[in-house]
Order: structure tokens, then C-alpha cells, then sequence
């Protein structure tokens, strides 16, 4: 169920991209006012031209670092949800210092204006990658110890921590989702994520390189997330004020053989190759209890419907445009930061 959210006025930073897109549509449906702040760092405002009509919306285009864009769009805002990062591991290795600058140090810096702005609710997207190499036979929860594996889960660690470390502290109510990675359609889909990047690439007839085919992973649709975000914006502050919660669904986890194994039930003729002794990693499985529990939230969406959505999508001709390392589907080249 939608929650009514029409009382509310949140600012999503980094709300052009692929979770983004979806997330504002989202909180429009549940009635907020929705304001974005983005940089458009992979010439991304595509992503927004559905939304720019509508009355309740308004998008200015800014720098998280840039501490007088960050007080324009979020002064008058009830609540504030920070997507805004260079996400995943390739991408801040390729610009280290920009991912120590935005997802570190501008993260923080924003957590910490947000009680003098007036600022209700703070929600802090991290990601399960946090615990990084996790003994695959049982579950890491929110307790379970972090193990990094990339300069990206160590900039969400450390936000992670400013966080936690604040939330007696200050009076914007703040709570930290980790979520686990994100697959389904957006208005900027990102083929650099494994479930969708699998399915267009042997969809598309295109050979499939698979390192390390047997780590596990947990997966969360696009919506689902949104979901979560939607929930914890509604749910008591008592709730969730300097909580973690783990996003996902048990059942959504698989490794990336058996992601394989799902496009290949819907494409004949793949050529599939598998490697061993990729630079990630990464295996880990995660418990989704808390979530459930505390707040009631629950995944709608599964991978396998989406496995052929996708794979039906590409053959009808949808995404014929996507090249190999094009900034429009995926992190690959930053367009707009210094
Ligand atoms: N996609 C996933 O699988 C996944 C999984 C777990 C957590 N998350 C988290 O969700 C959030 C969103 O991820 P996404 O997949 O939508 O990423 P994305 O790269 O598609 O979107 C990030 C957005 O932030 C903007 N941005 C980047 N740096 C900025 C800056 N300095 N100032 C203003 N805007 C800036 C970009 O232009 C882009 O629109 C991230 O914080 C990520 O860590 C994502």
C-alpha cells in the first residue's frame, strides 16, 4: 500500500539516476512534494523528462559538494534521501578522490546541515556490499561484522558510522538502508548491473564473460527499493531513528551461475563463458528480518519475472542503443564533476 506522504516536501539528492528516477515518481504518487538535486554527472536529465510537468515536482541541477546548492534545495524540505554517489566499485576506482569527496566527505557534510535547515528525516542509502566476503552459509544481518571489499563500501561505511554515531544527537531523525543490488527498469537503466547487464548482453545474442560464477549475491527490484525508502519515510521516528535496516527479500539471492541459468531458459544459442579471479570478491548472503519485522515491509518483485520481461523487451527493440560503456546505461565515464 502507498502510505500518504502529502504533509511532506523531500529532496532527493541524486534523484536522476537509476534509483532516483523511480523513487520521485514514487513519492509523487504518495502525494510529497518532491524536489531533485543532481549534477547529471553521465548527462543524465533524460531520466527526469516524465516528471518535469508535473505540479508537485521542481529539479535544480547542483553539486552535493557545493554547500549553497545543498541549502537552496533542501531549506523548506521535510525530509531528505540521499542517493547521490558514484556507485560501485568500478567507477570510484576509476575516480578515487571524487568518491572520497562525494560519497565521504559531501555525505557528511549534508547529514550534518540538515537539523539546522529544519530537515525531519534523513535516509541514507548504503548497500550490502558492506559485508563484502560473508561465509555464504549463513546470513549477514545488521549486526554482522562489515568487511569491505572496495573503495566504494568504505565511503558507505564511513557515512554509515556519522550517522549512527549522530542520531541521539541531533533532531533530523536519520536511518541507513542497505540494500542489496538493484535490477528492473528505470528511465535510466544501468546495464553495469549484474542481473540486467546478463540478461540484455545473451539477449542481444552477445557473447557473456562470468567471473567467478559461484558467489552469492542478494537482488532487490527498483520498486521495491522505492518501497522501502516510501516506508521509512512514513514509519514512527521511534522506528527508525539511527537504524539500519538490510533491503531485499531472502528468496532474491542467487549466484551468478544461476542468474545465467534464468536468461537462459528464455534465449537459445548463448555463448557463455566462465572465468575465475575477478578483481570483486565479493559473496555474501543476507537476512531481510528487520525490515519485516520492525517496519512490515515486504519485497513484491522477482528476478525471474523480470529475466523475461527484459529479454522480451530486447527483442522487441527497446535498448538497441546501448553501446559498451555508454554513461547513459551505466557508470562508466563521468561526464560533469571535477
Ligand atoms: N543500484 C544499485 O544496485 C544499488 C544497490 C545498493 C545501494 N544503492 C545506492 O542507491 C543510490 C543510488 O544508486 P543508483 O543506482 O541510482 O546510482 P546512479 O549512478 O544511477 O545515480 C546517482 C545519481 O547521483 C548523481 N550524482 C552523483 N554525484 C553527484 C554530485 N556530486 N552531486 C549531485 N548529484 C550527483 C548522478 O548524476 C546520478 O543521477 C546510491 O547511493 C547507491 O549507493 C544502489
Amino acid at each position: 500500500m502507498t502510505p500518504d506522504l502529502s504533509d511532506r516536501t523531500v529532496l532527493v539528492v541524486g534523484g536522476a539516476g537509476y534509483v532516483g528516477s523511480v523513487l520521485s515518481a514514487r513519492l509523487l504518487d504518495a502525494g510529497a512534494r518532491v524536489r531533485v538535486l543532481d549534477q547529471l554527472i553521465y548527462d543524465n536529465g533524460f531520466a527526469l523528462h516524465h516528471l518535469l510537468d508535473h505540479p508537485r515536482f521542481g529539479f535544480s541541477r547542483g553539486d552535493l559538494r557545493n554547500r549553497a546548492s545543498v541549502t537552496a534545495a533542501a531549506t523548506g524540505t521535510t525530509d531528505v534521501v540521499l542517493l547521490a554517489a558514484l556507485v560501485g566499485d568500478p567507477v570510484c576506482r576509476r575516480y578515487p578522490e571524487l568518491a572520497e569527496q562525494v560519497n565521504h566527505e559531501a555525505a557528511v557534510q549534508l547529514h550534518d546541515m540538515l537539523a539546522g535547515l529544519g530537515v525531519r528525516r534523513f535516509v541514507f542509502t548504503s548497500t550490502c556490499s558492506n559485508y563484502g566476503i560473508h561465509d555464504p552459509s549463513s546470513f549477514a544481518d545488521e549486526t554482522s561484522e562489515l568487511n569491505p571489499q572496495s573503495l566504494y563500501a568504505e565511503t558507505k561505511i564511513a557515512v554509515e558510522e556519522h550517522v549512527l554515531a549522530g542520531a541521539s544527537r541531533t533532531t533530523t531523525v536519520g536511518t541507513v538502508l542497505r540494500v542489496a543490488t538493484a535490477y528492473g527498469l528505470s528511465p535510466r537503466a544501468r546495464f553495469d548491473l549484474t542481473v540486467s547487464q546478463f540478461t540484455r548482453d545473451l539477449a542481444a545474442g552477445e557473447e557473456l564473460v562470468v567471473y567467478d560464477a559461484d558467489t552469492w549475491r542478494p537482488y532487490c527490484h527498483v520498486q521495491d527499493l522505492s518501497s522501502a525508502v516510501l516506508t521509512v519515510l512514513d514509519a514512527p521516528p521511534e522506528l527508525v531513528r539511527g537504524e539500519v535496516f538490510n533491503v531485499g527479500d531472502a528468496d532474491q539471492q542467487f549466484t551468478k551461475r544461476m542468474l545465467v541459468d534464468e536468461a537462459l531458459k528464455h534465449v537459445d544459442g548463448a555463448r557463455v563463458v566462465y572465468r575465475e579471479g575477478d578483481t570483486d570478491p565479493r559473496n555474501y548472503r543476507v537476512a531481510f528480518d528487520k525490515i519485516a519485522t520492525v517496519l512490515g515491509y515486504r519485497s513484491r518483485h522477482c528476478v525471474q519475472d523480470y529475466v523475461g520481461d527484459l529479454v522480451s523487451a530486447v527483442r522487441a527493440g527497446i535498448f538497441t542503443d546501448v553501446r559498451p560503456g555508454d554513461p547513459r546505461y551505466g557508470n562508466h565515464v563521468v561526464a560533469h564533476l571535477c
